[in-house]
């Protein structure tokens, strides 16, 4: 089954309300929530405040993505604050396993992103502690941009590693995710896509996100 999460961070910030809706009416399983603190990537763009609204309006669950520095400081904020999914990134974390517990303790999935040139080794001592794990198909920061094709040999590689583990961990892509680049994604082993401009950009939100899904099924 191949999930779709809307990136709200290329919604029309004056119309939030209308575009949560458009995302729910498009039968996407997730709301993409993408939280920049200017540090670790070199961007801002929203905190727990409107994802409490968000969250709270949302009839599907809200998938918080932190680009921040040391996201321990702020997990417990955004799990009270109604996310369900709360992913961090390996690399802006000392202490990867104690806040991907921190989550779980918290009631929510832990994921663990990757950014393009980071390893799957960054992963493999902490298989069992996380639900998803994100592989990002772009530098993170900002909406619009172009996948990074070398991503698809990762995603590979940790299907595979899951594969041998025998977990079943998600594994979702981020960046770049179009009608033209998803089909590879799903081939390579990707289970949740993430689409930001393709997904507030299409003429038919709810056929791309029906074509999505499909890819499943082939
Ligand atoms: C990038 C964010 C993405 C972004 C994706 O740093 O993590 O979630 O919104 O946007 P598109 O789909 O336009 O590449
Ligand atoms: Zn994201």
């Amino acid at each position: 089954m191949i999930k779709v999460a809307p990136s709200i961070l290329s919604a029309d910030f004056l119309a939030l309300k209308g575009d949560v809706d458009k995302a729910i009416q498009a039968g996407a399983d997730y709301l993409h929530y993408d939280v920049m603190d200017g540090m670790f990537v070199p961007n801002i763009s929203f905190g727990q405040g409107i994802l409490k609204t968000v969250a709270a309006y949302s009839a599907i669950p809200v998938d918080a993505h932190l680009m921040i520095e040391r996201p321990e400081r702020f997990v417990e904020e955004f799990a009270a604050a109604g996310a369900r999914i709360i992913t961090v990134h390996a690399e802006a974390t000392r202490h990867l396993q104690r806040v991907l517990s921190l989550i779980r303790s918290l009631g929510c999935l832990a994921g663990v992103a990757l950014n393009p040139a980071t390893p799957i080794e960054a992963v493999r001592y902490v298989l069992g502690d996380f639900d998803l794990v994100l592989a990002m198909t772009v530098n993170p920061g900002f909406g619009g941009q172009k996948l990074i094709p070398q991503v698809l040999d990762k995603v590979r590689d940790l299907r595979k590693m899951l594969e041998e583990n025998g977990l079943s961990a998600m594994i979702e892509v981020d960046g770049g995710v179009s009608s033209a680049t998803a089909p590879s994604l799903v081939e390579a082993g990707a289970d949740v896509l993430v689409a930001g401009s393709a997904f507030f950009g299409a003429e038919d939100p709810l056929a791309f996100t029906a074509s999505l899904k499909d890819l499943g099924r082939g």
